[in-house]
């Protein structure tokens, strides 16, 4: 209803102007002014036409008011600004009517369909900028009469075909923008014409061809970017006659053939990138003439032949990229002039020799790369005093983009890299570097990643390290000796742990923080995994450390010895007594079962014995003690259920393991009962595949089971690792079937009464050094009574429980 009422209001409006026109000769103006006016309808009926003002049309009876619109004193539209207000649609052919329009903006806005040919009529338009817009569609011919065009804006569309070659009739044009399009062919040579151009824009699009030489021409040129592209062929030398030049820019492009030396002549260049062609041949040695330049990049080339010391005269370069290239020879020591550089990047090339002292005179260095290249030598001490210094890369990195050389720096790591306080990234993989880390290397404090894998790093961890390190830390592929130090009093720092391939012996720590990577894999570590990182974490992580196993599927920690230490005086006096009581019991109970294959247990005499059975020797309470210094998590080498399994050296080298009972555990009747009933078991019967008891205590503050040591641990661990799983090929993996099936069958035949184990799974059959399996963990064994039927009670490994028990449920 309110449209039907302006609508009413324009008619009126146009009634109005009618009226004018006519009575207009009446009036007695000239035929001149008929002119004027015919033409300022024609101009008002192609603004309603155009519709990009419906609020002013129906507020505004003044054209020359409506937005954006500018006129000149007859009242003809001038100027058109409508940039950035969300029109949409196509630009309707009625634009060829402002004849008098001298700039076009409708830049910023969502137009469609393809650039209006009736535009070229508009000869008196100086500016025209329809960038950012979706326009298609190819440049029309017609638009080579706008001769009076200074601007021609047309970047950020979706313009295809060529560049016109009717373009270089615009003499006038200051400004050509035609980046950011699908412009294909090439660039034509009309355009050295344009000798008036200040700025030419042909980057992003699909251009083809060579560059012409006629380009040489436009010596007013202060910007020239024809990057991303598919150009072909060379740089042309005439180039070097665009002495006003500030950018030229012909990156990522496929331009093959060497650099021409005119380039040189280009001294008010600030900006030179010929990244990512084809380029050979040597670096000129004139760009050193260019001493204005801040950015020279001339990475991801084929450019051979050494850095031309000239370069050294470029003292306003702040970045210097010649990345992936072929540059052979020394790194010249006339680099260090160039006391501007912020980033150096030398990286993939064939540089040799030394890093130059004279590099540590770039005091204002924030990046340095020299990754991937043939360079020899030690780090140099001077680099260590470029206090902006904040990522610094001489080590190696995989890459695609060529084929890498690996530096072979050498001697030590310096420790007065410590005085790098801003250094965040250091990058030291793969070189000959020797010794122990420095101590001193926590004196980075803001080291976010250290990596210096592939060295020949001895010595242990120095527990500083995690005070520097944020985030990463690879120290893999060394020779790195000792425990994985325990004090990290900063807080959720490292994120990535990569500790792999050293000798690393010990235990795995308490990681405080938050692990995203963690690879402890290749190591001597010994005990368990920690459930917080078996459960993160899968085998890779920790294969090829010889006991370290955790994948128990009731994984619980180990006990730690702080919170658990059991104090010898606080037990010594109970469990002796205790003992005694004990091993007399046992003998009693032995004796009367007078069993042929049990021999005599060694037994108490002056209460430092406990029980031992089918060993040859004498285990002392203390000696076990001692072996386990009070039962230290070090020597912990799995956690199951409701104890943990230690590894004890005897006074006499013998080597046993401890299953010892949880103090908490201890305490609960079902558990001791358990243990107990193991005790019992195995006491009693002796086979080549079940594991052998040496002894055990049992005092109900501290109970534990003495075994051989099966060195290669669960069949569970070893097959939880790729590589212990390989080695278990078919052959031995039959073996260990037979091995179990000869234990089971001696606990169901030849004992008597028989012995159900009623818990058989990979976790309970253990392998020795030759890979010979022997049952074990007897908690929930029982003897059967052949005449009873009461066996209802389900116990057992969930999913190894036996197909029966699940059936009673
Ligand atoms: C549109 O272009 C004209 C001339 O090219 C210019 O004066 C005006 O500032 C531009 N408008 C905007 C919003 O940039
Ligand atoms: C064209 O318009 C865009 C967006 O308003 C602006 O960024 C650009 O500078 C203009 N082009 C010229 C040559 O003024
Ligand atoms: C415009 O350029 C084309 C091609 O370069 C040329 O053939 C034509 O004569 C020129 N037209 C004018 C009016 O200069
Ligand atoms: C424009 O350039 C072309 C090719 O470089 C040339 O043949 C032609 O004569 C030039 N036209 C004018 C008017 O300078
Ligand atoms: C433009 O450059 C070409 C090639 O470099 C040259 O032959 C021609 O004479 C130049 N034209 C003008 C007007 O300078
Ligand atoms: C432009 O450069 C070329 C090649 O370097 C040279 O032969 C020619 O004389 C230069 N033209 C002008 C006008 O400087
Ligand atoms: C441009 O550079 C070349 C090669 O370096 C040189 O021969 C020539 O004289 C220089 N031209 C000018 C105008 O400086
Ligand atoms: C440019 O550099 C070259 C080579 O380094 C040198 O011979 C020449 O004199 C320099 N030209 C100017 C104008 O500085
Ligand atoms: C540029 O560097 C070279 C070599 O380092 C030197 O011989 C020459 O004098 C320097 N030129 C200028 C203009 O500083
Ligand atoms: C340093 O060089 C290496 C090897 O080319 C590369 O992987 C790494 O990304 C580079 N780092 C920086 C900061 O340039
Ligand atoms: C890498 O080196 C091999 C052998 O030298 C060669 O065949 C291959 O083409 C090279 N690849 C690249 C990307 O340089
Ligand atoms: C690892 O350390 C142990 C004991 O410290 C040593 O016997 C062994 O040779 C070392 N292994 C390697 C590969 O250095």
């Amino acid at each position: 209803m309110a449209s039907l009422v302006h609508f009413t209001t324009l008619v009126l409006f146009y009634v109005l102007i009618a009226v004018v026109v006519a009575i207009g000769p009446t009036l007695g103006t000239g035929s001149t002014k008929l002119a004027t006016t015919s033409s300022l309808e024609m101009e008002a009926e192609a603004l309603l036409h155009i519709g990009w003002w419906h609020w002013d049309a129906n507020h505004n009876p003044e054209l020359c008011q409506w937005q954006g619109i500018s006129c000149n004193e007859a009242g003809s539209v001038t100027g058109i600004d409508r940039s950035w207000s969300s029109l949409t649609g196509s630009i309707p052919p009625q634009i060829g009517a402002f004849s008098s329009l001298k700039y076009l903006n409708l830049s910023l806005n969502s137009l469609t369909g393809e650039l209006p040919q009736s535009l070229g009529k508009l000869t008196h338009l100086k500016e025209l900028n329809l960038s950012h817009n979706s326009f298609e569609g190819s440049i029309p011919l017609g638009w080579g009469n706008l001769k009076s065009l200074k601007l021609l804006d047309l970047s950020h569309n979706q313009i295809t075909g060529p560049v016109l070659s009717t373009l270089g009739n615009l003499t006038n044009l200051k400004l050509l923008d035609l980046s950011d399009n699908q412009i294909t062919g090439h660039v034509p040579s009309t355009l050295g014409n344009l000798t008036n151009l200040k700025l030419l824009d042909l980057s992003h699009n699909q251009i083809t061809s060579p560059i012409p030489s006629t380009l040489g021409n436009l010596t007013n040129l202060k910007l020239l970017d024809l990057s991303n592209n598919q150009i072909t062929g060379h740089v042309p030398s005439t180039l070097g006659n665009l002495t006003n030049l500030k950018r030229l820019d012909l990156s990522h492009n496929q331009i093959t053939s060497p650099i021409p030396s005119t380039l040189g002549n280009l001294t008010n260049l600030k900006l030179l990138d010929l990244s990512d062609n084809q380029i050979t041949g040597h670096v000129p040695s004139t760009l050193g003439n260019l001493t204005n330049l801040k950015l020279l990049d001339l990475s991801g080339n084929q450019i051979t032949g050494p850095i031309p010391s000239t370069l050294g005269n470029l003292t306003n370069l702040k970045l210097l990229y010649f990345t992936s290239n072929k540059i052979s020879s020394f790194i010249p020591l006339e680099l260090g002039n160039m006391m501007s550089l912020v980033v150096l990047l030398l990286n993939e090339n064939k540089l040799e020799g030394s890093i130059p002292y004279e590099i540590g005179n770039l005091k204002n260095l924030v990046a340095l790369n020299l990754s991937n290249n043939n360079l020899n030598d030690r780090i140099p001490q001077s680099l260590t005093t470029l206090s902006k210094l904040s990522y610094l890369y001489l080590g190696f990195k995989f890459s695609t983009r060529s084929n890498s050389s690996k530096n072979k720096l050498n001697g030590l790591v310096p420790s007065s890299l410590a005085n790098l306080s801003s250094l965040s990234y250091l990058f030291l993989d793969s070189n000959l570097l020797k010794g122990p880390l420095p101590s001193q290397i926590g004196g980075c404090s803001n080291l976010r990643i250290l990596s210096l894998s592939n060295n020949h790093i001895n010595g242990s961890i120095p527990s500083e390290i995690f005070s520097c390190c944020r985030h990463t830390l690879n120290l893999s592929h060394n020779f790195i000796e000792g425990e994985i130090p325990h004090q990290f009093d900063n807080d959720d720092n490292i994120y990535i742990l990569d500790l792999s391939h050293n000798n690393l012996t010990g235990m795995i720590p308490d990681f405080s923080w938050r692990l995203e990577e963690l690879n402890l894999s290749y190591n001597s570590l010994e005990g368990p995994i920690p459930e917080y990182l078996s459960s993160q974490f899968s085998s890779d992580s920790f294969g090829g450390n010889k006991y370290l196993c955790g994948n128990l599927p009731d994984f619980a920690p180990c006990l730690s010895k702080s919170s658990n230490k059991l104090k010898i005086v606080e037990i010594i006096l109970p469990v002796l007594c205790f003992l005694a009581f004990l091993a007399l019991g046992i003998l009693l109970f032995l004796r009367s079962r007078a069993k042929d294959n049990i021999p005599e247990p060694n037994v108490t005499k002056n209460g430092d014995l406990f029980s031992i059975l089918n060993f040859d020797g004498r285990i002392a309470f203390e000696d076990i003690i001692e072996a386990t210094n009070d039962f230290d998590i070090r020597y912990c080498i799995g956690t199951g259920g409701y104890g943990s399994v230690y590894r004890a050296q005897l006074p006499s080298g013998k080597v046993v393991a401890l299953k010892k009972l949880h103090r908490r555990e201890a305490e609960v009747l079902a558990f001791g009962k358990s243990f107990k009933n193991e005790a019992k078991i195995l006491s009693e019967i002796r086979h080549k595949n079940i594991v052998k008891l040496h002894g055990f205590c049992l005092h109900n503050r501290c109970m534990f089971l003495i075994y051989e040591y099966m060195a290669r641990g669960s069949l569970f661990c070893v097959l939880a690792y790729d590589n212990e799983a390989m080695e278990l090929d078919w052959i031995k993996r039959v073996k260990i079937i037979k091995d179990t099936a000869c234990a089971l069958s001696y606990l169901h035949h030849d004992c008597h009464p028989p012995i159900v184990h009623r818990d058989i799974s990979s976790n309970n059959i253990l392998l020795n050094s030759n890979l010979e399996a022997c049952v074990s963990d007897f908690g929930t064994a029982r003897l059967i009574d052949p005449d009873s039927s009461n066996r209802t009670m389900l116990v057992g490994t969930y999913g190894y429980i036996a197909p029966g028990q699940v059936s009673k449920l």
